[in-house]
């Protein structure tokens, strides 16, 4: 029995070196470990051992099944390295290789442009905040001081909810809306979407962007206008800009002006973009009535302001010579892509 114990030792080592698998270590471990396994059925034999010979066989038995045990489990080990390291290696990154590309789109024209004027107006110490698009009537026109029967107040001209409430035609309401919140000096920007009742076409859009101003302190004046705007029109459209301010009417300001920009392409002496005008129109202006003020508990004798309005959709086309508003909303890549 005892040469019988031996030699199932020597024939599990000699197999063991030859597993390949996990599932062939397991196979082996059942053939000679295993409840009908090799040692098992010799272990029945013990019954017709003497008495003296059983306790050295039984520990014989033991010692050889533990070390069988031992052997299979650092096989088994072995073998989860090695199916570990082979792994390793087949994921193992080449750093050298050339990386794959991520297209990453880039900024819309309208974007590009309102961040320069957000960035020029920053400069100028006028910080940028937004406003609901669904508005109050009483924000888009009452309390700007527009008549009650004015027609752009008209079904036709605007978008209504109810009697109230609208989609804003003009980014202007948030002048209201921040000298009711706000006492001043008041110095900000409002750059968002607007609404209108008009048929799509290459000017026309019945959603397009305005960028809004206002400044109200002590002692400011239609000069300060003036040169704000000034400095403005050169940052965007170059040092050599002129500008030139026509007199309009505006209900909420007075005086009210439209400005002018020396053309950019023509420097002034008539081209297709400035339609052979030499100036370029690019936003509406004044200084705010003293009724709006009141309106907004504003002592109107001892502040007073500037306000200003611009079309962003109409200063991208310019700088940027599109010629069709609707590019702009359109959202296709093969003009996108080319700012
Ligand atoms: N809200 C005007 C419009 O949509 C533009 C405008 C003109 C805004 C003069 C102003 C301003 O703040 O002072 O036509």
């Amino acid at each position: 029995m005892k040469k019988q114990l031996e030699k199932i030792k020597s024939i599990a080592d000699k197999e063991l070196t030859q597993v390949k698998s996990i599932n062939e270590l397991e196979e082996l471990r059942i053939k000679f470990l295993g409840k009908k396994g090799q040692l098992t059925k010799v272990l029945r034999g013990m019954g017709q051992l003497t008495i003296e010979e059983r306790p050295v066989i039984g520990k014989l038995a033991n010692k050889v099944r533990s070390e069988i045990e031992k052997n299979i489990q650092e096989q088994k080990e072995k073998l989860e390295t090695q199916i570990k390291n082979l792994r390793l290696s087949k994921e193992e990154i080449d750093i050298t290789l050339p990386g794959k590309k991520i297209s990453i789109g880039n900024k819309h024209p309208l974007t590009l442009v309102l961040d320069e004027i957000k960035e020029i107006f920053l400069g100028l110490g006028f910080s940028t905040i937004e406003g609901p698009e669904v508005e109050l009537s009483y924000y888009n026109f009452d309390a700007l001081n527009v008549p009650q029967n004015h027609p752009s107040k008209d079904l036709q001209d605007t978008f209504y909810f109810n009697d109230e409430l609208l989609l804003r035609t003009q980014t202007s309401p948030m002048q209201i809306r921040a000298m009711e919140k706000h006492k001043p000096p008041i110095r900000f920007i409002v750059p968002g979407k607007v609404y209108r009742v008009d048929e799509i076409d290459a000017t026309h859009s019945p959603v397009f962007h305005q960028i809004e101003g206002l400044l109200v302190d002590k002692d400011i004046a239609m000069s300060d206008l003036k040169g704000t705007l000034e400095i403005f029109a050169k940052r965007l459209f170059g040092e050599n800009t002129k500008t030139r301010f026509r007199p309009h009417q505006f209900y909420f300001t007075e005086p009210s002006a439209e400005m002018d920009v020396s053309c950019f392409v023509c420097n002034g002496k008539g081209c297709r973009v400035c339609q052979d005008e030499g100036w370029i129109e690019i936003l509406g202006c004044g200084m705010v009535h003293p009724n709006v003020l009141e309106i907004c508990h504003i002592d109107s004798k001892v502040y007073s302001g500037f306000a200003f309005g611009m079309g962003l959709d109409r200063i991208t086309m310019i700088k940027y010579d599109i010629d069709d508003l609707r590019l702009m909303f359109e959202n296709d890549i093969r003009f996108l892509k080319q700012f």
